[in-house]
């Protein structure tokens, strides 16, 4: 028997509502959380830092655990003519400088040039910092203790702070310089030292020697740099956390871009790094969160009493001390994006506390500009800003509908990226997606910090991953 037409038609189009139920099923994702609500609510008075710090912090204040403030804003004590808030444009530039330095680092070991042979040229730009997004801690340093403001960086290793008498120059910074002659805890590290021999992985360059103490260099991919004695302290956390013999850098001529902080905590994984010397204490785990915007707070904890317990790990693989990643897919409004996973192993991925913005390889870009754009059509797209191309006026609105993007890592661990890190606003005509595309492909992409903002980011060094956990400052 023939079957009627009409069967015929039944079959197919029963045929291609399954197809398309499937074909929905496998590019849509398929957690019961995320399937019913793939829409932010963006209420837009939320964009904008309130000009008094909001002090509320999460919980108790736990063992180990530092605020973290954004230096340009009010929960920073940084007095407003030193260290002067960056416009997007500002900011963006100096975002690309460390961009370049860590693509060159990954690339070429031109980052291992030796400066104190070399003369180097400054960008000396008063008001300005080395890399824009830098989140400020304070630590306590000597005895008796001084607190020192210091940027946290997940992608340096060597902790330093400027240090009395400033033999060739110190910039100015917001706390009294440190006098390591005044601390009683002070020793300087002799040159025959392992860990002066440990400064040449640690910071690019091989350590120097004056009157047998050890003196170390390291330069940053904006060409800031510092150059002192390789010293040895004891490091005030909390005072139930006090770290005795902990080796830093002394720094007797600092230069470029650093204003206003004391200096940095070194938390990559090198053997020099803060994690690394604390491992006994900490177990190479650490964790933060930094504050949707520079008016709240939010902390840097070190140990595992600081993991939530909703945390999602992924793997993570050493990329020259670097934290690297491996991206899997994106998505964008639940549903996701057609990019080959070719183009996200050929580029690879790090995390990265200094870089304000998440560069991807263009054509991952691409397709995330492109659906993003396609399920915001109703909101009016405007000029550009900088590298971002997606801009939208929202000036008669007041609240926005905005679609999630999320991301799956390496382990099939999804994650969304919290609704303070969709966009970047220059002002309410121009919000734009937070997100750009590197040069080439073969660039490493980079996670950077306007993505991570509100989530706890936890790195368990020692086991080799690092987890995402949403509602981590609130
Ligand atoms: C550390 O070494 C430098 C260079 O030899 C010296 O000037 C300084 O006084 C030393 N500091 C201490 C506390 O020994
Ligand atoms: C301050 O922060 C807390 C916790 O993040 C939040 O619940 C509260 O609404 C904030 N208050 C203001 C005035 O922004």
């Amino acid at each position: 028997m023939v079957p009627s037409n009409s069967l015929i038609l039944f079959i197919c189009s029963f045929s291609l509502f399954f197809l398309l139920v499937i074909g929905r099923k496998e590019l849509a994702l398929e957690t019961s959380e995320e399937e019913a609500h793939h829409y932010h609510t963006l209420h837009l008075s939320s964009f904008f830092p309130s000009s008094v710090c909001n002090l509320s912090i999460k919980g108790d204040k736990k063992r180990g655990s530092l605020e973290v403030v954004h230096k340009h804003g009010p929960c920073s004590k940084f007095n407003k003519d030193m260290v002067k808030p960056l416009t997007v444009e500002e900011t963006i530039t100096q975002d690309q400088l460390r961009v370049d330095s860590i693509k060159a680092r990954l690339t070429i070991n031109t980052w291992k040039k030796d400066i104190l042979d070399s003369k180097t040229t400054l960008p000396a730009k008063s008001g300005s910092t080395i890399g824009s997004g830098n989140y400020i801690v304070t630590i306590g340093l000597g005895t008796p203790k001084k607190d020192l403001s210091l940027i946290f960086d997940t992608g340096s290793d060597l902790t330093w702070t400027q240090c009395q008498p400033c033999a060739v120059y110190c910039y100015s910074q917001q706390d009294p310089i440190f006098a390591s002659s005044m601390s009683t805890t002070y020793t300087n590290i002799s040159c025959t030292s392992n860990e002066c021999s440990g400064l040449a992985s640690a910071t690019g360059h091989t350590p120097r020697c004056i009157s047998s103490t050890c003196v170390y260099a390291i330069q940053y991919g904006d060409k800031s740099f510092t150059v002192g004695f390789f010293g040895k302290e004891k490091l005030t956390i909390t005072s139930q956390d006090v770290i005795d013999g902990f080796f830093f850098g002394c720094g007797q001529n600092n230069q470029g871009l650093f204003h206003g902080a004391a200096g940095l905590l070194g938390l990559g994984h090198d053997k020099l790094s803060f994690v690394s010397q604390t491992a006994n204490k900490y177990g190479k785990v650490f964790s933060y969160c930094l504050p949707s915007k520079s008016s709240s707070i939010g902390y840097l904890t070190f140990g595992i009493s600081g993991v939530p317990s909703n945390v999602k790990y992924t793997p993570f693989s050493n990329k020259n001390s670097l934290y690297g990643l491996e991206l899997l897919a994106m998505y964008v409004g639940g549903t996701k994006l057609a990019i080959s996973p070719m183009v996200f192993t050929t580029s690879g991925m790090i995390i990265d506390s200094g870089t304000v913005i998440t560069r991807l390889p263009p054509t991952a870009y691409s397709a995330l500009s492109k659906a993003f754009r396609a399920q915001m059509t109703q909101y009016p797209l405007t000029r550009p800003v900088s590298l971002f191309d997606t801009c939208y006026d929202l000036s008669n609105f007041q609240t926005v509908s905005v679609p999630k993007i999320g991301v799956l890592w390496g382990g099939n661990t999804y994650v969304d990226v919290p609704i303070s890190g969709i966009f970047i606003v220059k002002d309410i005509s121009q919000v734009c997606l937070a997100f750009a595309a590197n040069e080439y492909d073969s660039d490493v992409g980079i996670w950077g910090n306007t993505q991570q903002k509100t989530q706890a980011i936890v790195y368990d060094v020692g086991g080799g991953k690092i987890g995402f956990a949403s509602g981590g400052c609130a």
